[in-house]
């Protein structure tokens, strides 16, 4: 019998302490077919996607690539087979420039054993020529946005002879023109026979770019459909097993006074002139591309950085904010974008990662560190968030992506600020917990708190905002009121 399975997962089980990531997971993809694997927050995804690639070793199971029996043990023998990974957390180096990452392990030597940079950087444009984008391969990478590196990725990947590509949520920070451009890559190199696996909490999306969807559940398989064949809330429901209820449950809060008024703030190469007023109760979006100067804007407001000119003032007094501390202690807190470098200290424990920001609030309180109140406050936040861990003692970097994602914000909102800056609150979170952050910033804006909201996903901000201001090259462009802007507004003004 002809096998037309390029990949063949048999049984495949993996264990961590305390919890059971896979459990006998089997499923089939076939030659040339664009896979999407889906599954709510600590559902196995990665772990599944780190077996296949070489990081992780399953306990039991096996797997078939082009039909033979395989033992992937590491990255390079993955490599080597064929199968090439995009991760979750991109794994580029940041130092070194394009043509050295997607060459990395692979560089041309000359006669004389130096490197031949100019055929290096030469192969390296042939690369992107063929994926119809365009990066120097002379840049750093670390002077990349998230965009240009996950094509550094898939450069990478493309330059290897990937007849795999396996994508750990690629578009959970690209704008819709990069997430676009991706899909025309991806069906770009589909035509040309390569297979992909690719992982979304972005349901829609999967709709344009995949031809069949696996589910898994609590580390279980549960089905592979044909997407065409099935419909959003099915997903949903084969997701999550249960009944969701709406996505955005915007609550109308009664409008205060200004709390946080932003004048002609600028820093050179960042933003400009940029001024706004937020008040108690409101929700204001920031809405525009990626690079458009929003999370700069954050991270000044923060502290991280300092602004060169304007002037920010909390409850009608001028504040000056030269460090994050300042920010803390004038009431502002930020949920930053990337998680991993800002938001969180990865070899800690959840506990002490979510008490960090509240660790001042009971020191001031108590005149001590009441332990057991630290343990309640966090353990209320873990299970009103759904946050899937063994325990609070559990060490972050060890939660899936969307979990971690959920401790940045639970640490954030506990610290119950004046003023708190979301930068992608959402990103990487799956449905149910989506909803959950929606309605614990519902919350939170009740009781009187401010929230500067930048996201990329047009529904979140249309849904939650009660205005939204657009950005544009470091600009503010355009305000809208919640009810007066749709999609399409928003994205001409952002272009
Ligand atoms: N190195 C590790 N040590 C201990 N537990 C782990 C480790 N890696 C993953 N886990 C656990 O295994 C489970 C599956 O995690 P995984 O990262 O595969 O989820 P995921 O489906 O990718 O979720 P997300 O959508 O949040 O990225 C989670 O409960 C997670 O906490
Ligand atoms: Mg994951």
């Amino acid at each position: 019998m002809a096998n037309d399975y390029l990949l063949e997962v048999k049984e495949v089980s993996k264990r961590f302490s305390g919890v059971q990531a896979l459990k006998d997971v089997t499923f089939g993809v076939r030659r040339g077919e664009v896979r999407a694997l889906i599954g709510e927050n600590g559902a196995g995804k990665s772990t599944l996607i780190k077996i296949l690639s070489g990081i992780h070793e399953a306990d039991s199971g096996t797997i078939f690539f082009n039909g033979t029996e395989v033992n992937i043990q590491t990255p390079r023998q993955a490599q080597e087979l064929g199968i090439a990974t995009v991760h979750q957390e991109l794994n580029l180096v940041s130092a070194l420039t394009v043509s050295e990452n997607v060459f990395m392990g692979r560089l041309p030597f000359t006669k004389s054993a130096i490197v031949n940079w100019q055929k290096l950087h030469k192969d390296t444009e042939e690369v992107f020529k063929k994926l119809g984008i365009q990066i120097s391969p002379r840049a750093v990478v670390g002077t990349l946005g998230v965009a240009q590196r996950q094509f550094v990725e898939i450069a990478k990947a493309l330059s290897q002879g990937a007849q795999l590509v396996i994508m750990d949520e690629p578009t959970s920070s690209l704008s819709a023109g990069e997430i676009r451009k991706l899909f025309e890559v991806i069906n770009t190199l589909k035509a040309s026979g390569i297979t992909f696996i690719f992982v979304s909490h972005k349901l829609e999306e999967l709709y344009e770019i995949a031809d069949s969807v696996t589910v898994l559940r609590d580390g279980e398989f549960i089905q592979t459909r044909d997407i065409h064949d099935c419909t959003i809330e099915e997903l949903v429901q084969l997701m999550v097993g249960r009944e969701i209820t709406t996505m955005f449950p915007k609550i109308q809060v009664e409008i205060g006074e200004p709390v946080l008024e932003v004048e002609n703030l600028s820093r050179t190469g960042e933003f400009h002139d940029i001024s706004f007023n937020l008040s108690a109760g409101e929700i204001l979006g920031i809405s525009g591309l990626v690079g458009a100067g929003r999370t700069e804007l954050a991270r000044c407001l923060y502290g991280i950085t300092r602004p060169d000119s304007g002037h920010i003032y909390l409850d009608g007094e001028e504040c000056v904010i030269r460090k994050p501390l300042d920010a803390i202690k004038a009431g502002i807190c930020l949920v930053p974008e990337d998680r991993k470098s800002q938001g969180l200290i990865m070899k800690m424990s959840v506990q002490h990662n979510v008490s960090l920001a509240i660790l001042s609030r009971l020191k001031r309180l108590l005149g001590f560190v009441d332990s057991a109140k630290e343990a309640d406050e966090v353990e209320g936040a873990v299970s009103q968030l759904r946050i899937k861990t063994p325990s609070v003692k559990q060490i972050v970097g060890n939660l899936s992506g969307g979990n971690q994602q959920k401790v940045v914000f639970a640490k954030e909102a506990l610290a119950n600020p004046k003023v708190l800056i979301l930068d992608e609150p959402t990103r990487g979170v799956d449905v149910g917990a989506k909803a959950e952050i929606h309605r614990l910033i519902g919350a939170f804006v009740q009781e009187g708190g401010a929230v500067l909201m930048i996201s990329s996903e047009l529904p979140e901000i249309l849904g939650m905002s009660d205005r939204i201001l657009v950005m544009s090259k470091g600009k503010i462009v355009q305000e809208f009121a919640s009810h007066e802007a749709t999609q399409e507004k928003i994205l001409s003004c952002a272009l």
